[in-house]
This record gives C-alpha cells, sequence and structure tokens, in this order.
C-alpha cells in the first residue's frame, strides 16, 4: 500500500506522524511512503532524511492526498482534507469522532475507512498502538518542567551555607498515565510528592514511585469502567473531593491535574475559592485542559495569574517535544498498521478487537455506536 503523511496543518502543532525510521520499517514490509514536502520540518526531520530512508517527497497537499491509499496524520483532518482523500482511501490518527462530525460526514461520502487512535481499546496487547498514553507520557513530564520553571522556589531539599531549604510540595491529582509520569518527574527534581486517584488500584503504583497516596473521604462508588478509564464521578463525590483537596492546599506549591472522563468534559476538582487558599506564587498545570480542566479558573492556551496563583492552561503539550512526539506517535502507528493489516490480502477483520474498537467510518457509515450517538443526540 502506499501511505501518505501530509505536512500537519493545525495551528502549534509541530508533530508528523511518521519519522525515517517508521519509512524503513515501511519500506522493508513492502509498502511505499510519501511525504510532503517540510512535513517533517517542526520535528527537525528534512526531506532528504525521509528520501534516504526510502520515502519519495511529494509538492503538495493536494498530490499527497489524492496520491496515497493510506493517510497518517496527527490532528484529525479537516473536511477539506478528507475531499482529496482517495475514494475508498484509509485513515489512521487522531480523529476526535465525538466531535468533529463535518470530518466524518465528508469521510463518509468518500467511503473512507478511519481509525481514530483515541478509541483503541485499553488491553494490554493494544499498549504499543496507543497514541493517547503515548503522548500523556510526554505531557506528565513536561508538566512538571513548566512547574518548575514558573515556581519561585527550588524542588529538592538543599542544605547549603545560607540556610537548608525545604522541598518544593507537588500535589497530583489523577494518577493516570500522565500524572504517573508527572510524580516520576518530580519526584527525580527532588520534589515531596502526593498524588490521588478514585481508581484504587493506583495506589500501589503511586506508592511504587516514592510518592504518598492521599486517601480521601469520599463517597464509595463504582469507579471505573471495563474499559480501563475513570467513571464520571457523582456531585457527592466530588464535592468530598473538593474539601481534602482544599485541606491540603496551604501547604502545595505545585498542582499538575491530569484527571479526565472519557468523552466527557473534565470534572472540577479546583474551585475559586480553592485557589484563594494556595499560597501566593503556587503554580497549577492544568493538564486536563483539552476537556475544560479541572480547575475553574484555567484558560485554555493561556497562563494567567489569579490571586497570586500562576494558571497554566497550555494545550497539546506533547506538540513542545516533537522529536519524541513524533517517534513515539509513528511507532503507536506502525504498530496498529501490522495489527490491522494482517491478512495477506489486506482485507479487514472486525472481529479482531483493536480494528472493531478504532473503527468509525466503514463503507460510507459510522461504525461506533458511541460515535453514532453523539451525531444523533442518543437516538444511536
Ligand atoms: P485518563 O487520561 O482518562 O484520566 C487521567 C486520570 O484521571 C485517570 O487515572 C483517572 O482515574 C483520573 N481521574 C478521573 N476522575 C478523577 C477525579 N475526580 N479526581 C482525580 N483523578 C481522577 O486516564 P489514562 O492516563 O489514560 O489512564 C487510565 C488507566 O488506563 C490507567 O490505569 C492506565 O494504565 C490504563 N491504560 C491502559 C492502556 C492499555 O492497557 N492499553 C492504555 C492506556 C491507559
Amino acid at each position: 500500500m502506499k501511505i501518505g503523511i501530509p505536512v500537519e496543518t493545525t495551528s502549534g502543532e509541530t508533530r508528523v506522524a511518521m519519522v525515517p525510521g517508521m519509512v524503513t520499517a515501511f519500506t522493508r514490509l513492502e509498502h511505499e511512503v510519501i511525504i510532503q514536502k517540510n512535513a517533517g520540518a517542526s520535528s527537525f526531520i528534512s526531506d532528504e532524511e525521509f528520501e534516504k530512508a526510502g520515502a519519495s517527497i511529494v509538492d503538495d497537499a493536494k498530490s499527497l492526498f489524492a496520491g496515497a491509499d493510506v493517510i497518517f496524520k496527527v490532528q484529525p483532518p479537516s473536511a477539506d482534507e478528507v475531499k482529496m482523500m482517495r475514494d475508498g482511501a484509509i485513515y489512521m490518527g487522531y480523529l476526535a469522532p465525538l466531535s468533529n462530525h463535518e470530518t466524518l460526514n465528508a469521510m463518509n461520502a468518500k467511503k473512507v475507512t478511519s481509525f481514530a487512535t483515541e478509541f483503541i481499546p485499553r488491553i494490554s496487547r493494544a499498549q504499543s498502538m496507543d497514541t493517547l498514553s503515548s503522548m500523556a507520557t510526554l505531557a506528565g513530564y513536561k508538566a512538571v518542567l513548566i512547574a518548575a520553571n514558573h515556581l519561585g522556589k527550588i524542588f529538592p531539599l538543599l542544605m547549603t551555607a545560607a540556610g537548608s531549604i525545604p522541598p518544593a510540595n507537588t500535589f497530583i491529582l489523577g494518577a493516570g498515565v500522565a500524572g504517573l509520569q508527572a510524580i516520576a518527574t518530580a519526584k527525580r527534581l527532588g520534589s515531596r510528592v502526593e498524588a490521588f486517584d478514585p481508581r484504587p488500584a493506583v495506589e500501589e503504583q503511586v506508592k511504587s514511585l516514592g510518592a504518598t497516596f492521599v486517601h480521601m473521604e469520599v463517597p464509595e462508588e463504582n469507579v471505573e469502567t471495563t474499559g480501563g478509564y475513570a467513571k464520571q464521578q457523582s456531585d457527592a463525590f466530588l464535592i468530598a473531593e473538593q474539601e481534602a483537596i482544599g485541606a491540603r492546599l496551604p501547604k502545595v506549591d505545585v498542582i499538575i491535574t491530569t484527571a479526565q472522563i472519557f468523552g466527557k468534559a473534565a470534572p472540577i476538582l479546583i474551585t475559586e475559592k480553592m485557589v484563594k487558599m494556595m499560597r501566593p506564587g503556587s503554580v497549577i498545570i492544568d493538564l486536563a485542559i483539552e476537556g475544560g480542566g479541572n480547575c475553574e479558573l484555567s484558560e485554555a492556551g493561556k497562563t494567567v495569574v489569579k490571586h497570586g496563583v500562576t494558571i497554566v492552561g497550555t494545550l497539546n503539550l506533547p506538540a513542545t517535544l516533537p522529536i519524541n512526539g513524533s517517534g513515539m506517535f509513528s511507532k503507536n502507528l506502525l504498530n496498529l498498521f501490522k495489527n490491522i493489516f494482517q491478512n495477506e490480502d489486506n482485507s479487514l477483520d472486525f472481529d479482531e478487537e483493536v480494528t472493531a474498537g478504532a473503527c468509525i467510518t466503514h463503507a460510507g457509515e459510522i461504525q461506533n455506536d458511541l460515535v453514532k450517538k453523539s451525531i444523533t443526540g442518543g437516538n444511536a
């Protein structure tokens, strides 16, 4: 098959859906790779490097989209980009299918078969294909560095001739992939770290990184879906959680929030009243900002200072690390591609769990029930 890699057109996106090492891997599998001119520039990859690895360079988006059997992208394609694709082509990458309905309509009109990496099922076998996980790892790491940069004090304990300096206190809310990486990074920088997550299984993982798991007096609830995601909590749960968080705030220097509920708005864990309880100079990094944010005062894409607290709502942190971001994303796509196209004739097997779970459009129709519901408003 011919795999096409276009330039990412979303503002601020620096990643590219294939790196030279993956071009070599695909050509070894006897596929062809075409890359739009300059597609790797923001990831510091030149067209020459792609050519050396075995890819051909195509001058413009139109020829790229029209010339490929399969399109790999990081950011969801626009409807106009889909209109340039071949009839019956295949798409793999982020798709945001619960909100990106115009793109899905364009895909159905062209009978594009699309696979949204956000919908890859959370089974062990699929970990190597999961872009959400790999990008969350980068976001968790970068969140700590940004916090350290804004904080007017150092992270580690230091005994100096000018006196001893106590370590900074970091509080991580939500210890999934991003939260665990944030814990590990803050520990490496020498901070004292506490964390909370409603999923009890997380306690062991938090402790294994040397952080303290905070036990909160919250109502007992069924907290986890069979798919491995946290369930939406009740208002009573969130109020109790806010109270427990509030009790710790006067001592905290950095809060990194990562709490998300798949397909829903992020829960509010820090209200304005709670921000006022924090020490001036403290920092909140809201990693859930793309889902609306965990802090009431976060502003998407901005860093603001409210009541003396710096609140960072930077979007798309993985794009600040394009070398690893592109490398991990494209390795995930290689693994997904190999999993989906296991048959010699490249036919699709919808009985296979990852293929079935990640497929959003096929043969002119939406395949995924949750996406169907998002379009019909619940009447799927
Ligand atoms: P996520 O990005 O959906 O959410 C982040 C974290 O926020 C989760 O740990 C969630 O429990 C937590 N959270 C939700 N509501 C909260 C609240 N009110 N207060 C505090 N925290 C709250 O989750 P992520 O990082 O994608 O991982 C969730 C789980 O799924 C992890 O155990 C991870 O290891 C697992 N996973 C498994 C995969 C696989 O097996 N293929 C792939 C990716 C993740």
